[in-house]
């Protein structure tokens, strides 16, 4: 595929084919992905990719502590609700998934039955956990070097025929995610992928998010 192509192409996938994903397709995604710049290099990031059982025991991990009402505990610091344009932003998004999955906003069972599959990884046959080194801990730049790994990842996954989104949902139980990922001590838990081959009746996947248009985002100066 061409690089327009896959970054054009990609979007977030929600619902997964339950097929295996071969470790060499995984290994080859993460070849490319590990290619992602980082502050002089230093690349701090770790990639634990679970599967089979040990994704299973997150997934039903996950699963009780929020129907518990087990408080999120995530290792990297969060803003709270997004407010203003962010938020509108959010919703816009939200409208287009619910819109296309049938799902009304009154209805708090399958709005809340959304919520859970995304604590349940989207049922996706791979779970890739990103963290990096906790000697990094406070170092902002550690998380930017991170985004670049795990933008690169959804996208090397795309070209390879494979969908993805990134979760941070799933990482927000981290307590569970650090016990059956076997995360070690010295590193910090970022976010994870979701990652499979795309179901083809699923019509969230088909969803093509918005962007800003180009002049809203962009100042440039000195050009003619
Ligand atoms: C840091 C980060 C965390 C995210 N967490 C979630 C999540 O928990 N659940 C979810 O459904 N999508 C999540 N996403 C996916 C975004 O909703 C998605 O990338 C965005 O709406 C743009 O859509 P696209 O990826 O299809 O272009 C996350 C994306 C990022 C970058």
């Amino acid at each position: 595929m061409l690089f327009d192509e896959v970054i054009m192409g990609r979007r977030s996938i929600r619902g997964y084919k339950p097929d295996p994903v071969p470790k060499d397709v995984i290994r080859e995604i993460i070849t490319l992905a590990t290619r992602a710049p980082s502050s002089m290099n230093t690349q701090p990031w770790h990639l634990h990719v679970v599967t089979g059982e040990p994704l299973d025991r997150i997934r039903k991990g996950n699963t009780e502590r929020n129907q518990a009402g087990v408080p999120a505990s995530r290792e990297i610091r969060m803003h709270g609700p997004y407010e203003g344009i962010h938020r509108k932003r959010q919703i816009e998004i939200a409208a287009q998934l619910f819109e296309t999955m049938g799902i009304e906003w009154q209805d708090k069972v399958r709005r809340q039955d959304w919520v859970m599959r995304g604590f349940r990884q989207f049922d996706a046959p791979v779970s890739i956990v990103v963290a990096f080194d906790k000697s990094l801990t406070g170092n902002d730049i550690a998380i930017f070097d991170c985004g670049a790994v795990v933008n690169c990842l959804v996208n090397a996954a795309w070209s390879k025929g494979l969908g993805a989104v990134i979760n941070g949902q799933g990482i927000m139980q981290s307590p569970v995610v650090r016990e059956h990922a076997l995360i070690p001590d010295d590193q910090v838990i970022m976010s994870c992928v979701a990652m499979g081959y795309p179901a083809d009746d699923f019509s969230a996947n088909d969803v093509v998010s918005r962007r800003r248009p180009v002049d809203e985002v962009v100042n440039f100066v000195g050009f003619e």
